[in-house]
């Protein structure tokens, strides 16, 4: 469904030229689960911006079933590390922003967000402003932001990784509850080897600046998975010290 042929990423700095990926080959299935871990600076930010059509490549191209690649659509979100969330909305009200920017059907769609704020345990707050909200809260609202209008491709950008472990651990589990009753095509980094291994049906591992392909990693782990139970799986175990030895080694 997503195809990454060739794909080079330069950007000029004053320093000279900096590529940031190079020569990079990636298939995506429909409603697949990827996970992408590398180094920092391996360009995994700029390959989900290149994915999101917010940046082109150099070279090679992308393209969503067949199609390149050239600017936003709006079957495919972005989800970042911070929630940014309007200040003088509740949650509900930035959950229904997407869907008044579109000028969506309101009814059904207030519905649909409401069902979502509950899904992820925020049943209580709908009426709350993000002052109000923990950052795992106002992450989740960012979440349901991102699913309310059912996206095709869901990118995400280290989405948890300001968050404290607990709710990091309990947020990627919802995420997997969500994955799993309503899969969409995932692209999800993260600096975490354990929740790559909870969350996707694949891990690409990323080589350090330029960023290409150092291995793809598939885990065959029957859903839903969970950490303590993860922890002692075999395979599992394999699968997180075979990724750990890449990132190291690399
Ligand atoms: N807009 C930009 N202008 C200049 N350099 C950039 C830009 N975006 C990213 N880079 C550089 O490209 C490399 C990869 O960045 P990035 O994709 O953000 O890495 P990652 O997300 O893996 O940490 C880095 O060296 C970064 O400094
Ligand atoms: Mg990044």
């Amino acid at each position: 469904m997503i195809r990454l042929a060739g794909v080079s990423r330069t950007f000029a700095s004053r320093d000279g030229d900096v590529t940031a990926l190079r020569d990079l080959d990636l298939d995506i299935a429909e409603d697949q689960f990827v996970a992408v871990v590398g180094r920092s600076g391996c360009g995994k930010s700029t390959l989900l911006r290149l994915m999101a059509g917010l940046l082109a490549p150099t070279a090679g191209t992308v393209t969503i079933d067949g199609a390149a690649v050239t600017r936003p659509r709006q079957d495919v979100v972005l989800m970042h590390q911070l929630p940014a969330l309007l200040p003088w909305r509740t949650a509900l009200g930035n959950v229904m922003l997407p869907v008044e920017i579109r000028r969506l059907p309101r009814a059904e769609h207030q519905a649909r967000a409401a069902e979502l704020l509950d899904s992820v345990g925020l049943a209580g707050f709908h009426q709350r402003h993000p002052y109000e909200l923990s950052g795992g809260m106002q992450q989740r609202v960012a979440l349901c932001r991102a699913l309310i209008q059912r996206p095709r491709v869901l990118l995400m950008d280290e989405p948890f990784s300001a968050l404290d472990a607990l709710t990091r651990e309990e947020l990627a589990t919802q995420l997997q509850a969500m994955h799993m009753s309503a899969p969409a095509t995932t692209v999800f980094v993260t600096h975490s080897i354990p929740e790559a291994v909870l969350l996707a049906d694949r891990v690409v591992v990323l080589s350090t600046r330029p960023g290409r392909v150092l291995r793809v990693v598939d885990v065959d782990l029957p859903r839903p998975r969970s950490f303590g139970h993860n922890a002692h799986v075999a395979r599992a175990a394999e699968h997180i010290a075979e990724l750990h030895d890449l990132l190291i080694e690399n």
